[in-house]
């Protein structure tokens, strides 16, 4: 007689249904309605997410992302493959240049760091598919380097850029922006999820006036940077960078490359992220690069030291601060800030992908917090689904459902099963 499958087992059914249900050929959303089309960092979780039940397909969600690449390297934070009504802004608004209809902007450089994730599922397997991207994400990193560092910290240009849309380390600089001229438009994401979740108007007339300054300018980078109105040091780039570029070393060493660009890359980064050093915080934070002013914030991305290589005494005692303040993990800003908001998107809601990348690096350094924020994203997910984030309150689903990276974090990372592999 067959046994009655577990409830984690469950789970590990329908994160593949999901996975294969917002599959729509080589590219993944990350679900429907709300986003329609391949995201850059959600198809890279994406990708470790299929390697659990078929690496060709993982490849190809990566190989699909890059097929996107600009000619200056750039490799666009969203691709519009196929057009939908249902989503703003669309591509008349970005005009993206690449070879696919794209916006302009990029997006946290995660694909380096999950390809190695794919890579030592079957190595012999990928070889050839990571030596023919290899040169590609060496060149999208290259553009990070020409284009985006301020003392060694690596900018953003616009808050969609950071992944981390409505996170308060922008606040400053937003507040500076006068979004004159932006006319009216019709946002369609408040249709399908409670605008209690998402960013407030606010933010969007600023979203919008900075892609059509980019649009106007060709997303010319050097124009751009000229009178830039926004330009914030991040610690979620500044880490991932770093860390993806220490796997693209990794990787180039197998496959026989010459690295020793991506080490210079290495230092240059490694004193970058020292710039981010808030100590009147005793945290790393974002630091605005025209205002010169901190965020103020201990955010899920100042925990991303570690990932990135980096410890610091201060910051393991920040760790347990906040841990004790949320059972189920790291919330994108401390409960204790008087700006958090549960629910509202990228200023409070806790991210299964964050929480996953928290731990590996808390992991790496043998730090006992990296099981914890394991089990507790398992919980969280096993308790609460698949939804986009939720609550750190009370692990409440927010934002959009079934989606792909949390069903990812869950199948390559967060389940039992995996845990116990
Ligand atoms: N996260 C943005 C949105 O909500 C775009 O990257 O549409």
């Amino acid at each position: 007689m067959m046994r009655d499958m577990t409830s984690a087992e469950m789970r590990d059914e329908e994160a593949r249904a999901i996975l294969k249900r917002n599959d729509k050929g080589g590219y993944t959303i990350p679900t429907s309605g709300l986003y329609p089309y391949q995201w850059n960092w959600d198809s890279a979780f994406a990708a470790v997410g299929f390697a659990e039940f078929d690496v060709d397909r993982a490849w190809a969600e990566i190989e699909t992302l890059f097929s996107g690449q600009w000619d200056n390297g750039m490799v666009p934070h969203i691709l519009f493959h196929v057009p939908d009504d249902g989503y703003f802004p669309n591509h008349d608004v970005w005009q993206g240049t690449g070879p696919i209809p794209s916006s302009g902007i990029s997006q946290p450089p995660v694909a380096a760091t999950m390809a190695r994730m794919v890579l030592d599922k079957d190595a012999q397997a990928g070889r050839a598919r990571m030596a023919t991207l290899f040169p590609k994400m060496v060149a999208w990193h290259r553009w990070f380097m020409d284009w985006r560092l301020d003392r060694g910290a690596v900018c953003i240009t616009h808050p969609w850029e950071a992944g981390r849309d409505n996170a308060p380390d922008w606040d400053a600089a937003m507040a500076a922006i006068t979004p004159n001229g932006v006319g009216d438009y019709t946002r369609r994401d408040t249709t399908h999820v409670d605008s209690s979740m998402r960013p407030t108007k606010y933010d969007y007339d600023r979203y919008i006036w900075l892609v059509q300054r980019g649009a106007r300018l060709g997303w010319d980078e050097a124009a751009m940077l000229q009178d830039t109105p926004f330009r914030v040091a991040d610690p979620t780039m500044t880490f991932i960078l770093l860390r993806a570029t220490r796997d693209l070393i990794a990787m180039g060493e197998s496959l026989g490359e010459d690295v020793t660009e991506l080490q210079g890359w290495v230092t240059t980064l490694e004193a970058g992220a020292q710039t981010l050093w808030n100590p009147a915080l005793g945290c790393f934070d974002g630091r605005d690069a025209v205002g010169g002013s901190w965020a103020g914030s201990i955010s899920n991305a100042s925990f991303l030291c570690w990932y990135a290589g980096i410890d610091h005494p201060d910051m393991r005692t920040r760790l347990s601060e906040v841990m004790a303040l949320s059972k189920y993990g790291v919330p994108s800003l401390t409960p204790d800030d008087a700006r958090f908001d549960g629910k509202r998107y990228w200023r409070g809601p806790v991210w299964a992908i964050m929480n996953m990348m928290i731990a590996e690096g808390l992991m790496e350094f043998d730090l006992p917090q990296g099981a914890a924020l394991r089990s507790n994203t398992a919980d969280l997910i096993a308790e609460h689904g698949f939804a986009e984030y939720f609550d750190p309150r009370d692990g409440a689903p927010a934002g959009g459902s079934t989606f792909t990276w949390t069903a990812a974090v869950w199948l390559a990372w967060a389940s039992p099963s995996r845990q116990g592999a």
